[in-house]
């Protein structure tokens, strides 16, 4: 059987590689960049494997996101000339992760319900009643930012006073990235429950193009980027 699996995107002769864990990226002429996305597996920050038209799926998902949703918020896509890529414009991706959750979830050490198990009752700037039970609703999806760490990193969390105070984010910029993300989320959330599922949580990427502008970047409302529960 001949070998489907795309595990890596190397193309020496394109310039400004980045090999994240599932993108093989490099730029374009004329401020694009290309964004393979190959069929690596990623969970915990860490490759575990790669599965047969992965790449695919995902970057189709996102594109269902993508035209679902620049009618709320802008993005960098400017063509999909392959199953597997996205051409997208070529952005400075702003230093903070926007994470948005609708409930009491996850298993990480930066999941609010880790955090909340352990006793935390302020985090990420919001406080949380006592007697949530795991995976509860939350009363409104709230933003749960991190530091975005580039290379490999592991993400740290943030507030909004921090993302301010250390200068991450301009107030303005603040005000747009959140209120995006927050419509985004909703939309996300109001569509996947029409077929039976529920938007968990998420995480946005923005970046800033050329000419300032503040565009949705990398991928949306993806197995990838989100949990999803269903419904009953
Ligand atoms: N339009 C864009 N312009 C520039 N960079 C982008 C754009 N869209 C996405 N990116 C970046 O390209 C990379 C995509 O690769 P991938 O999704 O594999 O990375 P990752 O492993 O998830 O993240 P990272 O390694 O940055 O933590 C990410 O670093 C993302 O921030
Ligand atoms: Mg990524």
């Amino acid at each position: 059987m001949p070998n489907r699996v795309l595990d890596h995107a190397r193309i020496p002769e394109l310039p400004n590689p980045y090999f994240g864990k599932v993108r093989d990226c490099y730029d374009l002429p004329d401020n694009r960049r290309i964004l393979i996305t190959t069929d690596r597996i990623s969970a915990f920050d860490r490759i575990l494997a790669a599965i047969p038209f992965k790449g695919q799926v995902l970057t189709q998902m996102a594109r269902f996101w993508f035209e679902n949703t620049d009618d709320i918020c802008p993005n960098h896509v400017l063509d999909y000339p392959d199953p597997n890529v996205v051409i997208g414009k070529k952005l400075e991706i702003l230093p903070v992760e926007i994470v948005v959750r609708g409930y009491l979830a996850g298993t990480t050490s930066t999941s609010i319900l880790t955090r909340y198990k352990k006793g935390e009752r302020v985090m990420y700037g919001h406080e949380f009643p006592d007697g949530l039970r795991d995976n509860a609703k939350l009363a409104e999806p709230i933003i749960t930012p991190t530091t975005k760490a580039f290379d490999g990193g592991h993400d740290e969390p943030l507030t909004a006073d921090e993302i301010l105070s250390r200068g991450l984010l301009s107030q303005e910029q603040w005000q747009t990235v959140s209120t995006a993300a927050l419509a985004l989320f909703k939309r996300g959330q109001e569509m996947v429950a029409r077929q039976g599922f529920i938007l968990v949580d998420t995480k946005y990427e923005f970046g800033i193009d050329a000419d300032g502008t503040i565009l949705l970047a990398d991928e949306i409302h993806t197995p990838d980027s989100s949990r999803f529960w269903l419904a009953d």
